[in-house]
């Protein structure tokens, strides 16, 4: 095969014949690095094979359904779209140390495979599943970063002939056939598509693991989403312990499925009944917070919004929010100054969603506010409250998508006081719902 060679950008994947010192799309100098490229002509057994190209019935295709390998690992067979497709590679994707390694341990220990560790020694590997209690008899451990050696090693008896392959992480990869280091986006790509090969020749799934780096958002897995299946995203705060697994992209399922976990002492666990989790340490009966109902994917789960807003000594006066999108905190903080008459640009807003989940829905416009004029005017929400609804710029409260499926959850874990745009139309309306003013603010009751 004829071998040609372009420059690719290190960090946004642009490709280009020649070398330039800036990169032309995303503007970062001496990022180009030359790559070798195969040539576009098909080879001699590609033409071959293109003659013997056979259609089959859509009928007789064989159905995937059946063949699913379940890791019996509930919420992660869910959001694959009910279990792992013999062939298929799947991107799991997450900042480092969030739990991706964690998880597909618990995966393997359930379907048996080869765990290939490129950052850990076999060593490590074996400490951590001590821990999560994996006997890890079904499991083969190889500690290896060079792409063709792990194509290779597929083949060795009882590698991974039932099971899965586990290939932790992408950025460790190198293929020998280019120069460049580990981690590049020729090596990231080269090395997947070897991975990609042996998924398609073998049958055994791949499941890849990818660090997603503050800069790495392009240049690191992003770059390899349209070469694989199946992109998983597991998200959640650090020092939390709630972990949500989402899928970004599924040839094989939906991808508005997510997968609640907790991370604890024994590993990840799964979350069966998400709806509350979120709750468990609520204080109620103090001003500043007001719980709201979000989707999660189909999901409805209750969360505590918690605000606080105290008199400022400064000019400009704070306004920060945690687990919600910053610019729609300060249009919300607007509306209620402007539509309410409420003097609260010369305090200072802390607005914090509980459990360490991101808030992007607008349906919790309406949490937010409620819970900022609550710690202003030291009005409590009642205790089995949940406020939900998109606030329009004129003060409206607006309906939110599947206001139903909201409604029946709430409803079911006795939140019996539902603020929403039919039993309150507008910012204004909702204020009924806030206990009278109290003269102080208190401290929650059983810290006294
Ligand atoms: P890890 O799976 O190594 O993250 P990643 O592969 O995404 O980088 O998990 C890292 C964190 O999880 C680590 O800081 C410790 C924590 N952890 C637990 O809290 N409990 C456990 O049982 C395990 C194995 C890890
Ligand atoms: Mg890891």
């Amino acid at each position: 095969m004829k071998i040609k060679s372009v420059f690719v950008c290190q960090q946004c994947g642009y490709e280009s014949p020649s070398w330039y010192g800036k990169c032309p799309q995303c503007g970062t100098w001496n990022s180009l690095v030359e790559t070798v490229k195969e040539s576009g002509k098909a080879p001699a057994s590609a033409r071959t094979a293109a003659r013997q190209a056979k259609p089959v019935k859509l009928s007789e295709v064989r159905h995937i359904e059946k063949s699913r390998i379940k890791s019996g690992f509930v919420e992660f067979d869910r959001v694959m779209g009910g279990g792992i497709v013999p062939g298929s590679v799947t991107l799991l994707a997450g900042d480092p140390g969030i739990g991706k390694s964690t998880m597909l341990l618990h995966v393997i220990a359930r379907t048996g495979g080869l765990y290939v560790s490129g950052e850990e020694s076999a060593e490590q590997v074996k400490l951590r599943a001590k821990r999560l209690g994996i006997s890890g008899d079904n499991i083969s451990i190889l500690a290896e970063t060079l792409a063709e050696a792990i194509a290779e090693a597929i083949h060795q008896p009882g590698a991974g002939d039932r099971g899965i392959l586990v290939v932790d992480s992408v950025q460790t990869l190198n293929s020998e056939e280019l120069e460049g280091m580990a981690g590049s986006v020729g090596q990231l790509r080269r090395s997947t598509e070897i991975l990609v090969a042996v998924a398609k020749t073998t049958g055994i799934p791949v499941v890849i693991i990818g660090h997603v780096t503050k800069e790495g958002a392009i240049a690191g897995p992003k770059v390899l989403e349209h070469m694989v299946d199946t992109v998983l995203y597991l998200e959640g705060e650090r020092y939390a312990n709630a972990r949500i697994l989402r899928t970004l992209k599924n040839r094989y399922g939906a991808v508005d499925e997510v997968g609640l976990f907790e991370m604890g002492d024994g590993g990840l666990k799964e979350i069966e009944n998400p709806s509350e989790i979120f709750l468990q340490d609520r204080v109620t009966d103090v001003p500043g917070s007001v719980v709201t109902v979000v989707l999660e994917g189909t999901r409805p789960l209750l969360i505590e919004i918690q605000a606080l807003a105290v008199p400022s000594p400064l000019a400009v006066p704070r306004r920060v929010g945690s687990g919600v999108d910053y610019n729609r905190l300060q249009v919300i903080c607007a509306i209620i100054q402007k539509r309410l008459g409420l003097p609260i640009s010369s305090s200072d807003i802390y607005v914090n969603v509980s459990g360490g989940i991101r808030i992007s829905e607008p349906a919790a416009d309406l949490a937010i506010a409620l819970s900022i004029i609550s710690s202003y005017q030291n009005r409590p929400a009642p205790r089995k409250a949940a406020a939900f609804g998109e606030i329009g710029l004129l003060g409206e409260v607006r309906r939110t998508s599947q206001e139903k499926r909201r409604i029946t959850e709430a409803r079911r874990l006795g939140y019996a006081t539902l603020i929403h745009s039919q039993s309150a139309p507008t910012l204004r309306s909702a204020l009924s719902y806030l206990r009278k003013g109290e003269p102080s603010e208190k401290a929650p009751a059983g810290r006294r």
